[in-house]
């Protein structure tokens, strides 16, 4: 990284610096997502990973025109976080055995990737705005954006599992603290019909 070779002087470098960075990241993040795609059962998540990496085309489509704006050629900077980000999901599907938790994986390795996303491109839109370099702000807000959007969808997806009544459905292996909470309640109906009985002898009483 150019960090540690003193080649970032100015704010301008920074964003250049991060602005590269997040070009190597979004176009190792599209060579990922057709694996990742193939790997997921859920028909939603599979649709979800095709989705996002049209968004991904789009969104480098975008960084190009904000190197274009600050004249230079897009230019990837070799991004260990990313890397590692991608390794260590593509590590855990090699060690995953079972469709329901294959798709449980995939979910959480996706997140950590748009929650890195999202916080780069929140600091190239803050020294955007720094720099004065406003033109820059619209092509990162709106990759911003869908990287939001996509986390979203996968928090959902996340929460509907652990709750699948939101989807209407029971899930094959419904995870314990789901099924503790599904027991209280059928221990919770009896109680409440007796106190339901209760109150109808106590105005039987009255
Ligand atoms: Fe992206
Ligand atoms: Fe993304």
């Amino acid at each position: 990284m150019g960090f540690f070779s003193k080649d970032i002087k100015s704010l301008n470098d920074l964003f250049m610096h991060g602005l590269q960075d997040l070009y190597y990241a979004e176009n190792q993040i599209a060579k990922s997502l057709p694996d990742m795609a193939e790997k997921a059962t859920n028909a939603q998540l599979k649709a979800g990973f095709e989705k996002h990496l049209s968004e991904t085309e789009g969104q480098i489509h975008r960084l190009e025109q904000v190197f274009e704006l600050m004249e230079t050629d897009p230019e990837g900077e070799k991004c260990p976080a990313i890397d590692g980000i991608l390794k260590e999901g593509k590590e855990l599907m090699g060690e995953i055995e079972g469709e329901d938790v294959m798709d449980v994986g995939l979910v959480a390795a996706a997140q950590a990737v748009e929650h890195y996303e999202i916080t780069r491109y929140g600091a190239l839109i803050a020294w955007a705005t720094e720099l004065g370099r406003n033109d820059c702000v619209p092509m990162l807000k709106a990759n911003l954006a869908e990287e939001k959007a996509t986390d979203q969808r996968l928090t959902a997806m996340a929460e509907r599992r652990i709750n699948p009544k939101a989807e209407g459905k029971p899930t094959k292996s419904q995870p314990k603290s789901t099924a503790r909470r599904s027991k209280s309640k059928r221990i919770a109906r009896p109680a409440a019909k007796a106190k339901r009985n209760g109150s109808k002898k106590a105005r039987r009483r009255a």
